[in-house]
């Protein structure tokens, strides 16, 4: 391997944004002569981009790195040279420990700093680097662009970070500790990179943020704008066919936001609202802000705006003090609302968190107890969600190749997978699907035929 064409192997765990994080860090390498390889025992350079929500995730770092390390061993005795690197949460949190406890480490880098990996890398070649500042400078002032090519490679459907860190502190949550306060970017740096994404083919593009409806970015008036404005600025971009945002808080849908629901067809009906317990005393001592109540009254009014919706959520079961009855409230608010999917957790201490040294942790059995018939509940109500589809008509992103020969695969609005017969569409292409089978996991449909919607924005600017 020549010294400027070296490999670049990168591994993520945990949320979207990582995966997001992922990518603008192989941006980032890519002038350095990095060009990505997906075997890491080819890679010259091997970035673990960790997560640290809960012990498992972050647990799995260290074993991760123990079999990268046998593969340092073994290139070196190739002749070849491995650095690893760690970016990420853990590497927020943990720099010190990763030290520790894990040799053959070159390089801990935390996503403040992601711009400046270049120089690091080129660092650590003298000697082990940590850098987990907070920087003054704007990382995404310094990223640079993906190229058209590596853009439409990477698909039709990307993402796209606006806001970054969390003000709320929920008591049982690292996030405010590892990513730091909320930070929102300007819009002009947003509608930028989105026109940019557009540019190269994306259709769909979601917003990221930890907190993301909670996004004030400076605006081209020098106010700040909320979400629902930067969704109608975003929607009117020449080939942005869909938007999508996610992780949202439910103290922060604004009513601004809430009419972009009823007033942007680019804006998909599918809502991912964390609401993590339907305990009143929970949701309390979890420092949520909000009743069960409240929460069921904004979804009444945002599915008002869009009778279309249908939503996912976040749950934690076995937080300190939870009882029988508060887990039942739970299952009560699950039942009110029913959702179209759902991601449920056993709550896990994490150190540095008001949650992990409260009283009455709850057992490991009743977690797993609990977890067992919330998941139970949330699969009948996904299947019965999927089900209700069947002979609907809806549009559908395709985005890659089917299972057999013949057949595209694509994204409902509802994000789930839809398989077809490809006949007279491509990848990248939006048409409308009759559903004529609803699988354990996927949905299987036809095309109606119909134009699809979508096209007409950019054949009005052809
Ligand atoms: N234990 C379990 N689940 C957690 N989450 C966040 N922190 C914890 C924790 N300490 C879950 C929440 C959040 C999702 C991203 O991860 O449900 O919404
Ligand atoms: Fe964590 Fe979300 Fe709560 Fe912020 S709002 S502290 S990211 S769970």
């Amino acid at each position: 391997m020549t010294e400027n064409h070296r490999k670049l192997f990168v591994r993520s765990y945990g949320c979207q944004m990582n995966v997001y994080d992922a990518q603008r860090m192989a941006d980032a390498l890519s002038p350095a002569g990095f060009v990505e390889t997906n075997r890491a025992e080819d890679a010259d350079l091997i970035i673990l981009n960790t997560c640290h929500i809960r012990e498992k995730a972050a647990e799995k770092v260290y074993s991760e790195l123990g079999r990268m390390r046998v593969l340092k061993a073994e290139r070196a005795e190739k002749g070849q040279d491995t650095m690893i690197a760690v970016a990420g949460c853990v590497a927020q949190a943990e720099g010190a420990e990763i030290q520790r406890r894990a040799g053959g480490v070159d390089l801990v880098v935390g996503s403040q700093s992601y711009h400046r990996l270049p120089d690091l890398v080129a660092c650590a070649r003298q000697g082990r680097v940590v850098d987990t500042e907070f920087p003054v400078e704007d990382k995404f002032a310094h990223l640079p662009a993906a190229s058209r090519e590596k853009t439409l490679a990477r698909g039709p459907a990307a993402f796209l970070t606006v806001q970054e860190g969390c003000d709320k502190f929920c008591t049982f949550c690292v996030v405010p500790y590892t990513r730091g306060a909320e930070v929102s970017r300007p819009v002009g740096q947003i509608v930028t990179e989105a026109e940019r994404l557009a540019d190269a083919g994306v259709r769909e593009i979601t917003l990221l943020g930890q907190n993301v409806n909670a996004f004030h970015g400076e605006g081209p008036d020098g106010t700040a704008w909320g979400l629902g404005r930067l969704l109608h600025r975003l929607a009117e971009i020449p080939g942005v066919a869909r938007l999508r945002y996610t992780t949202s808080h439910p103290r922060d849908m604004d009513d601004e936001l809430i009419a972009a629901h009823r007033d942007l067809p680019e804006l998909m009906p599918y809502l991912h609202l964390p609401v993590q317990s339907g305990s009143d005393r929970m949701l309390e001592v979890m420092n949520r802000g909000h009743r069960a109540e409240d929460y069921l009254r904004l979804i009444e009014r945002i599915r008002a705006a869009q009778p279309a919706l249908a939503l996912s959520c976040d749950f934690i079961v076995g937080f300190p003090g939870e009882t029988d009855a508060d887990f039942e409230a739970t299952l009560d608010l699950v039942r009110a609302v029913g959702y179209a999917s759902s991601f449920s957790f056993k709550y896990s201490a994490r150190p540095g968190t008001p949650a992990s040294t409260m009283d009455d942790q709850v057992s490991e059995a009743v977690k797993s107890e609990r977890l067992q018939v919330l998941q139970a509940l949330l699969e009948e109500q996904r299947q019965a969600f999927n089900h209700s589809c069947l002979h609907k008509r809806m549009d559908v992103l395709f985005d890659r190749k089917g299972r057999n020969a013949g057949q595209l695969a694509g994204r409902s609005p509802y994000l789930q997978p839809v398989q077809i017969e490809a006949t007279g569409v491509a990848i990248g292409d939006i048409a409308e699907v009759e559903i004529v089978e609803v699988g354990a996991n996927s949905l299987f449909g036809r095309l109606t035929g119909a134009r699809p919607r979508s096209n007409a924005r950019m054949e009005a600017v052809a």
